[in-house]
């Protein structure tokens, strides 16, 4: 094995990439690259409610067997992403929610579907994606789901997702847990009050995601901060996993290599802290290269997440000419 995976699974952890299907089937030199340095994949929108279930009742698997096949044929992990994700609700599925709060039968329906199907194949995943708002006073975002169900959705998922795959690694994920700011900051109280809440409960979850989107904006991470909150979750007994790392640049004016060389610095930094944590068991950037990274999509630039870009941004591992569109 060689690669970036090479130095991590001699560790027993794993580096990993974000990847959709169109991309795996266009890009024989991405397919290489994923083969050359990963031990696990994530689907990058392909596992997500809205592109499984589009049409009530009628399930899009094809493209997550595509990338399955992908992994089988060359031995990769699968990292299932994700069951609950506000964002990514079939528009049906929300007019029912909003309609009819308190059903739980057509969120039991898609969880049995995919949970049922991958079984034994896919072995861990996120089980609820972006539930942390620190605005709230319970420190829940007002996605659907809490709309629909209250606070209790997430032991109700837990519950549900248990009774499918009881072998299976369940994950909350999350973003802004990195740095050292009043938003990161009330947010890692609130995700390790959450954490404990559901071992206290008896609906604990295995993993603790950290999407770990870089922000050069942001500062720098640094260990006085990250450390005893990765502690703090491990002495929950729980896992990490590092689940979407990517650098979000501050200055695109810059010559490249020194953009690249801060890019390249605060991702040693921050896996410098993380990796001195046994718990935290894998690596996993969103996407292998600029070009294919969601920073640079169509969709973020018209969003302006951060202001009109003028130049791609460089925060993942390879070149965006490594593998040309
Ligand atoms: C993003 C994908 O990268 C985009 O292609 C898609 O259009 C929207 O979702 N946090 C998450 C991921 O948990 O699912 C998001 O992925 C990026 C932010």
């Amino acid at each position: 094995m060689s690669g970036l995976n090479a130095k991590l699974a001699g560790q027993g952890r794993y580096f990993g990439t974000a990847v959709r299907h169109d991309q795996l089937a266009e890009l024989p030199a991405l397919r290489q690259a994923i083969v050359s340095n990963c031990g696990a994949i994530t689907p990058e929108i392909e596992l997500k409610w809205a592109a499984l279930e589009w049409e009530r009742g009628r399930f899009n698997f094809q493209p997550v067997d595509d990338l399955l096949a992908f992994a089988d044929k060359n031995g990769l992990a699968v990292h299932g992403h994700t069951l609950l994700w506000g964002q990514s609700i079939p528009p049906w599925a929300q007019a029912h929610l909003e309609q009819h709060p308190g059903d739980w039968s057509i969120v039991a329906t898609y969880m049995t579907t995919v949970l049922s199907r991958y079984r034994g194949r896919i072995h861990q995943w996120d089980l609820v994606n972006e539930a942390i708002d620190t605005s709230e006073q319970d420190n829940l975002r007002r996605n659907p789901f809490y709309k629909a169900f209250g606070p209790q959705y997430i032991e109700r998922a837990m519950e549900e997702a248990r009774a499918h795959a009881p072998d299976a690694t369940f994950i909350l994920n999350d973003y802004s847990l990195e740095y050292d700011n009043p938003v990161d900051n009330a947010r890692r109280r609130a995700m390790l009050s959450l954490l404990e809440q559901h071992k206290r409960n008896g609906t604990a979850f295995e993993g603790l995601g950290m999407q770990a989107h870089l922000d050069l904006g942001k500062g720098h991470v640094n260990k006085r901060i990250l450390r005893p909150f990765l502690e703090a979750v491990a002495d929950l007994g729980m896992e990490i996993y590092i689940s979407e790392l990517d650098v979000q640049e501050a200055d695109l004016s810059a010559p490249r290599d020194v953009r690249d060389q801060r890019v390249s610095d605060e991702v040693q930094r921050f896996l410098d802290i993380v990796l001195e944590v046994p718990n935290v068991k894998g690596v996993t950037t969103w996407g292998l290269s600029d070009n294919l990274s969601w920073l640079n999509s169509e969709e973020y630039k018209r969003l302006d997440v951060k202001g009109a870009r003028s130049a791609e941004n460089r925060g993942l591992p390879f070149d965006g000419c490594w593998f040309p569109r």
